[in-house]
């Protein structure tokens, strides 16, 4: 299962991204919004495209298809590796549908059930977005939509890549990656969590200082 960094933050995109183990940047216009107001969007989303040199998700805010498919073109414009995010909506799928018809990736985001999952394929997305925290969060187990959409997938050889969202903590990527996902797009906070372990950290504080020992003792 790959790994992405949900995120629109570049101090966050460079540490993440020099460590090697990402595949790919999803944002959304809330991660925007949580920005600098004086950058322009424009220029983020192409300075985190030349950081990543990935996968980027960048979402429409249109909930019209004209509308979806102009922002469409304006994000290509930016730059044409793009994949656009699209809102589960009857109209997102509409988009997505004359999307797929250019070969334009698509990523169909706010997906809560393995049955929008199979409309947002059927329509032709590149990727499903299936969001698990804010189904945690209203009391319901968000690994149940995970866990379905990458049962029918097996079953059904289905195209489109599973994005596991909305990614809260740990435990939520392994369900994930158990379940067959095959991504899941995380928050840096969560990402740094899953490097770190306390045996790790004290091995490596013994291995340091056990290696400086015998170092001393080679010098006598
Ligand atoms: O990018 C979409 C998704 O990952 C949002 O996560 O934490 O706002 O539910 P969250």
């Amino acid at each position: 299962m790959q790994l992405y960094l949900d995120s629109a933050n570049m101090k966050e995109i460079e540490i993440i991204n020099s460590y090697g183990f990402i595949n790919g940047i999803t944002t959304n216009p809330s991660l925007l919004a949580k920005e600098d107001p004086s950058l322009s969007i424009k220029d983020l989303i192409v300075s985190i495209y030349k950081t990543i040199g990935g996968h980027v998700s960048v979402e429409v805010n249109s909930t019209d298809t004209a509308g979806m498919l102009k922002e469409a073109e304006e994000i290509l414009s930016w730059f044409p590796e793009a994949t656009i995010k699209i809102p589960m909506i009857p109209n997102g799928l509409a988009a997505v549908k004359e999307l797929s018809k250019q070969d334009i990736p698509t990523n169909v985001t706010l997906i809560f059930t393995a049955m929008q999952a199979l409309a947002a394929n059927n329509a032709g997305a590149s990727y499903v977005s299936v969001f698990v925290g804010r189904l945690d969060d209203i009391g319901t187990d968000g690994m149940i939509a995970v866990k379905d959409t990458c049962e029918i997938w097996d079953r059904h050889g289905l195209e489109s890549q599973i994005i596991a969202a909305s990614i809260r903590h740990p435990i939520h990527i392994l369900d994930c990656a158990k379940a067959g996902a095959d991504i899941a797009t995380v928050p840096y906070k969560v990402l740094s969590q899953i490097l770190h372990h306390s045996l790790t950290d004290s091995g490596l504080a013994s291995f340091i200082s056990d290696h400086k020992k015998m170092l001393a003792a080679k010098e006598q």
